[in-house]
């Protein structure tokens, strides 16, 4: 987006890119995060390929429920993988003769002043160095940018949750049209996909659990009691291409930026999984810190710049609290019946209450303003 306007930059990547572009992500999109795609004009292939669904299925035990988002907010949700979206950002990146850098070692912020920062890093067995005015900090949780701001300059909020996610991916039909958030007494399960042939599942597990443990044939079976019988007669099984556990955690960094270092996404915050606001979130900042240094470079003002941290924590406590919110509705955290009759009165509350629909409709498909 920024070599639309005419802005340098340089992408720094640790890994392959093989690897990268093997990891197996997420793949729900908000409307907003298709519409900057398409801005970036990187949207053609998810435009032939991608699946757009119009509502999902709410499941306990064996009732379900079906959450039209279409007919609630006007908006659905597309399904295109989060690698697929990186393919396309790359490809555009490298077309256009972009510098992007993979197996960059060691990077190292090293100055972060008021006229400009500098980076070093090693590539191909020699070292570089990097004089910029801006650090966009785009390298996740476990990265360099958030570790290089002073710990008394940012504010951490942080939970985490007593379980993880079991996640596979099988080059098997799904086994319904849309997304079915299940949640059952042996624990929550998700059903989604990447295309009309490629199932992408997940099931609950313990943070102990190891992946060994796990053989496809307990993962089917695990899945199969968790979904309500009408699906669970239909599930089309198969060998996994991917298996993987994810730890679930709440994560939030205040403020998103330290001086000309400017953190977007994951480097920022974490989400739990359910609802697919990570990638969204990233996709909102990128918008906000593009907006901001296109500002910057066209007139010399600051102000969205200035403004790039609250206006993007604004968005993120949102997407907190829902992903948040409806972690707690659909897993089970305890064998405590109390909290299972709560969870089984709110769900009843969204089945009934056209505004408990619409509350967690409009979370869902990320129709709100900034
Ligand atoms: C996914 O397809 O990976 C996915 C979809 C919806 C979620 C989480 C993950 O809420």
């Amino acid at each position: 987006m920024l070599h639309r306007y005419g802005i340098d930059s340089v992408v720094l990547e640790r890994c392959t890119r093989e690897h990268v572009e093997g990891r197996v992500r997420a793949g729900l999109l908000e409307q907003g995060t298709v519409n900057l795609l398409a801005q970036a004009g990187v949207a053609e292939r998810l435009a032939r390929e991608s699946l757009t669904h119009a509502g999902f299925t709410l499941a306990v035990g064996d009732r379900v429920h079906r959450i039209d988002l279409e007919a609630l907010t006007g908006h659905g949700v597309t399904i295109y993988g989060q690698t697929e979206v990186t393919k396309d950002l790359v490809d555009a990146r490298l077309g256009n003769g972009g510098q992007l850098y993979y197996e960059a070692l060691d990077v190292a912020v090293q100055e972060l002043s008021d006229r400009g920062a500098r980076i070093t890093y090693r590539h191909n067995g020699a070292s570089h160095e990097i004089e910029c005015d801006f650090i966009a900090g785009c390298d996740g949780f476990h990265g360099v940018s958030r570790r290089s701001v002073p710990r008394q300059a940012m504010q951490v909020y942080e939970r985490l949750y007593p379980f993880g996610w079991l996640g596979m991916l099988a080059e098997v039909p799904p086994v319904s049209k849309e997304l079915i958030y299940s949640n059952h007494a042996r624990g929550f399960a998700l059903c989604s996909m990447r295309s009309a042939t490629r199932s992408r599942y997940y099931v609950q597990c313990t943070p102990q659990d190891r992946i060994e443990e796990w053989s496809d044939q307990r993962f089917w079976d695990e899945l199969r009691a968790r979904l309500p019988h009408e699906y669970a007669e239909r599930l089309v099984t198969g060998p996994s291409i991917e298996k993987g556990i994810a730890s679930i955690r709440s994560f939030v960094v205040e403020p998103m930026s330290f001086g000309r270092l400017f953190l977007v996404g994951d480097a920022a915050h974490i989400v739990p999984p359910a609802g697919a606001k990570g990638l969204n979130l990233a996709a909102a900042d990128v918008r906000l810190l593009h907006q901001a240094l296109v500002e910057f470079y066209s007139s010399g003002r600051r102000t969205l710049l200035d403004e790039y941290s609250s206006r993007a924590l604004a968005r993120v406590w949102r997407a907190m609290r829902f992903s948040w919110w409806l972690t707690q509705l659909t897993h089970k955290f305890s064998d405590e019946p109390f909290a299972h009759k709560l969870q089984l009165a709110e769900l009843e509350y969204l089945v009934q209450s056209p505004a408990a629909s619409l509350s967690l409709a409009e979370n869902y498909v990320g129709a709100w303003r900034d």
